[in-house]
């Protein structure tokens, strides 16, 4: 290969997923349960405080601000997770604002990542973990969840790791473990339990963790979050990330963020300052009068992290229904706004050959054919599991109720055009 393209620039990270099927969706899908954002607006009051911050007098909120983080989201971010970890946490040190939370990952595989180094990723996994350990110059290192029990209606905790396996990839070479709780795709959130193993292996090989926590809002049926950095001993080597798109349904806001120990952070903030230098001051003002808000509302019912959880969890059910009618076998998320369906025994006969996993050919074919979008989730997946997972597919349920009738509709008219063939 060329000097002047290496691996870990170009090859083989240059495909995305995202890129060819949101432009799939938006030529042909009528409705879209594809790439992961709300339909339904944010709550008025990050709205209104977004509004004021560019309509009221304050010019400054118009200006560059202090570059790892406007001062007042930093303060109630300090505060908010403070309380959630029962810990002190300095505004100053302990708290990084990113252009979301892809940002905030991105700076912890750049700053903390090198050459050499291996990091390990649960499967499924968001995808872009893989490029950006390899683009940092590390290696990274999958495991996958398996489901443990088959059965009718499955849930996303029937999907487990084995400690054994898991055990077996922590090397010398090991450098960090990705863990994204709740699980986007499958809406698996870890148990106590599980964590603790995790933060056991860690602590015994010397090992970061980087907890992707963008849904930690959205979990169901009483199910409890629980911060790894809050266990023993795993605040040092945890760095929390955090996305104001999914706790406020803004995902075109950017605002992201990173809480953690300085003596990790602190390379964090070097990758930050040298790249993107900070993110939009105005952004950043409504999402912490929004945390603000919050705050005072902390576990209350008018609370909207207490209120959208309910609400996604109708939402949720309204969709394990609808695909349920027509035989696609939903898993049931425990978190997060998406929905893995099996497609085992939802066969189409018309589908064309190619070398594409089944679920891009599926998926492909039911937006052009029926106006309905969602994610192939053997993108998910490292090259050698995609075809151990290429009969499931995601859907996105952070939708108008509009939105979710719709799409049964088109189901329901499909399974009639089966039933009649
Ligand atoms: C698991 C996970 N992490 C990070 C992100 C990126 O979040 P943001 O939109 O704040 O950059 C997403 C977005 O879909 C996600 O699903």
């Amino acid at each position: 290969m060329s000097r002047l393209v290496q691996a870990q620039r170009l090859e083989g990270n240059d495909k995305n997923v995202w890129v060819e099927f949101v432009k799939l969706a938006a030529t042909y899908s009528t409705v879209n349960l594809g790439q992961g954002f709300p339909d339904f607006s944010p709550p008025d009051f990050v709205k209104e405080a977004f509004v004021k911050a560019v309509g009221g007098k304050d010019a400054r909120l118009h200006q560059y601000t202090r570059v790892f983080g406007h001062p007042t989201l930093v303060k109630i971010l300090a505060q908010f997770f403070g309380k959630l970890l029962g810990r002190e946490i300095d505004p100053l040190t302990n708290v990084l604002v990113t252009v979301g939370a892809y940002e905030a990952l991105f700076c912890c595989f750049q700053a903390l990542v090198d050459n050499g180094d291996e990091v390990i990723i649960i499967e499924p996994y968001f995808d872009c973990y893989e490029p950006m350990v390899k683009m940092a110059g590390g290696t990274p290192v999958f495991i996958p969840l398996r489901p443990v029990r088959a059965g009718k209606l499955m849930s996303s905790g029937d999907w487990q790791l084995d400690p054994a396996e898991l055990a077996s990839k922590f090397t010398k070479q090991t450098k960090a473990i990705v863990l994204n709780s709740p699980n986007n795709p499958l809406g698996k959130v870890f148990s106590r339990k599980e964590l603790e193993v995790i933060a056991d292996l860690c602590a015994k090989h010397d090992v970061l963790c980087f907890s992707d926590e963008v849904y930690e809002w959205l979990v169901y049926d009483g199910k409890e979050h629980v911060r790894i950095a809050s266990l023993p001993g795993m605040w040092d080597r945890t760095i929390a990330i955090g996305s104001a798109g999914k706790t406020f349904s803004a995902t075109g806001w950017k605002v992201g963020w990173t809480v953690g120990p300085d003596r990790l952070v602190k390379h964090l903030r070097t990758v930050h300052q040298n790249s993107v230098y900070h993110c939009a001051t105005a952004a950043q003002e409504a999402v912490a009068q929004g945390f603000q808000r919050e705050f005072e509302h902390y576990g209350k019912p008018d609370s909207y992290f207490v209120q959208l959880p309910q609400e996604l969890q109708q939402k949720r059910d309204r969709l394990v229904r609808s695909l349920s009618a027509v035989g696609m076998k939903p898993i049931v998320p425990e978190g997060t706004y998406f929905l893995i369906a099996d497609l085992s025994e939802f066969k189409v006969p018309d589908l064309p050959e190619s070398d594409e996993p089944y679920d891009y050919r599926f998926v492909k074919w039911m937006v052009k054919n029926k106006g309905l979008a969602a994610i192939p989730v053997s993108a998910f997946y490292s090259t050698p599991q995609k075809k151990n997972f290429e009969h499931l597919i995601r859907f996105c349920f952070a939708k108008e109720e509009a939105t979710l009738k719709a799409a049964e509709d088109i189901l329901q008219q499909w399974m009639l055009m089966k039933s009649g063939q």
